[in-house]
């Protein structure tokens, strides 16, 4: 099968990786990919939001199946349009992707099928907004409708801070159009879960639980970023939790979106929450997490393209999914400076002991063939073990047989997760 890849991040690189150990997999194209990735697939320079690049493309290549990793793309219709171009693909249509695409669809839809998350209003209108700050409690949060960047949550800590919000995102637009309408919701506290899962719409079948760790500094402090690293599974995610989710939350979203018309086919990404009331959806994302991704999928045992394939087809429930009884640990090395500004081009070296996968988010190669920084987050150092120490421990010595000028890493990277599994 000659397959395509959309996107070309840390995430895409892991995907890529297990595909390419498929049996059925003969080729494939990574739309635009990155520098390590080439090392894997043939990289095409075609962005992930180029919806009529990538239809051409994959009909000028007589690609035989798509994948489409990026939220853009995914809400931009980009499966939509492969289908009418009568590529199968693994990914959500547009009308699914609104899940992600829009929090106030996904919050409407959680409220009217007593799915449980956190207590909401809706604001097209900056001064009702502003005047629903007067009296709500704080800690309040506000949301930007569209898709942000991962960048569109305020957790305001004063009232004044939460005004100051509203008035950034609806009036002086920082996020465009994404924040022209609003979500303000109740803050909610407790350890958070993502659980990624496959569904064609008939069944839900989660993968292993995974933690993110998301602000750059230890002891999760300082700046929100796309991801500092992430462990799996998730200690916080017990049984008696992923049973609750299952019934009160995975099935119930897969019936509402198929009650709507708008059937999900493709991985659905459920953020939670464990609340003293229970697990709540603290967002949906219409797509595998980074770096989540990059913890889960080495866990996997079964293949992945005959599960996508499946998923597409409707017919996962023949499927027999298994993930390894071990653990999994992904340490971001990213540019120092980030989420801020930073500096790019410093060559990426590894020692010839290296043991670690890595899964490269942001590298391009020289005209020479070097491999050179080229984004924030660099790389993920990914290590699986019998136990989350193991695995912990090995990412961490192994980072160390990775160079670039300017790295910086956690030095916390699964520390609170190990410290729930000592409790226990
Ligand atoms: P998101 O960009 O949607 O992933 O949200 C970023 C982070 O904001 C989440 O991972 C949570 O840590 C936090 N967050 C979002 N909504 C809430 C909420 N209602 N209460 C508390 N924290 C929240
Ligand atoms: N790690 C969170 C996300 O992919 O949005």
């Amino acid at each position: 099968m000659r397959i395509m890849v959309v996107g070309g991040g840390g995430r895409e690189h892991a995907i890529i990786k297990k595909l390419s150990e498929s049996e059925k997999v003969t080729e494939i194209f990574a739309l635009p990919g990155n520098g390590a990735i080439a090392s894997l697939a043939t990289c095409v320079n075609i962005g992930a939001k180029d919806i009529e690049g990538i239809v051409k493309f994959a009909k000028e290549q007589n690609i035989e199946f798509a994948v489409v990793a990026p939220d853009d793309p995914l809400v931009l219709g980009a499966v939509d349009a492969l289908h009418e171009a009568g590529i199968p693909c693994f990914g959500p249509e547009s009308r699914a992707a609104i899940i992600e695409g829009s929090k106030i669809f996904s919050k409407d839809m959680m409220k009217e099928n007593g799915i449980p998350t956190a207590q909401y209003e809706s604001f097209d209108d900056m001064d009702k907004a502003l005047e629903y700050l007067q009296d709500c409690a704080i800690p309040v949060v506000i949301k930007a409708d569209g898709l942000a960047l991962g960048k569109g949550v305020v957790i305001a800590m004063t009232r004044d801070e939460a005004k100051a919000a509203v008035r950034e995102m609806m009036e002086d637009k920082v996020f465009g159009d994404s924040g022209s309408n609003i979500v303000i919701e109740e803050f909610l506290t407790g350890p958070e879960v993502s659980v990624l899962s496959f569904t064609d719409g008939k069944v839900v079948v989660p993968m292993v639980s995974s933690m993110d760790h998301k602000r750059i500094g230890d002891g999760d402090t300082g700046l929100n970023t796309g991801g500092m690293g992430t462990v799996a599974p998730n200690p916080y995610y017990t049984e008696e939790i992923a049973d609750r989710c299952m019934k009160e939350i995975f099935l119930p979203t897969m019936e509402a979106m198929n009650k709507m018309g708008r059937t999900f086919k493709g991985c659905l990404y459920f953020g939670l929450m464990i609340t003293e009331n229970g697990p709540k959806v603290i967002e949906y994302n219409c797509r595998f997490g980074d770096p989540e991704t990059q913890v889960v999928l080495p866990l996997l045992d079964t293949d992945l393209f005959e599960i996508m394939q499946a998923v597409e087809e409707e017919r996962l429930s023949e499927l027999d999914v298994k993930f390894r009884d071990e653990s999994a640990c992904c340490l971001v090395m990213a540019s120092d400076g980030y989420p801020k500004k930073y500096d790019t081009g410093f060559e990426i070296t590894y020692d010839d002991d290296l043991k670690a996968e890595i899964y490269v988010a942001g590298a391009k190669l020289d005209s020479d063939g070097k491999l050179l920084t080229a984004g924030g987050r660099v790389l993920g150092v990914v290590c699986t073990a019998d136990t989350l120490k193991a695995a912990v421990d090995s990412s961490y010595r192994e980072a160390k047989k990775v160079h670039f000028d300017n790295a910086y890493y956690r030095s916390d990277i699964g520390a609170k997760a190990l410290k729930v599994l000592e409790e226990n």
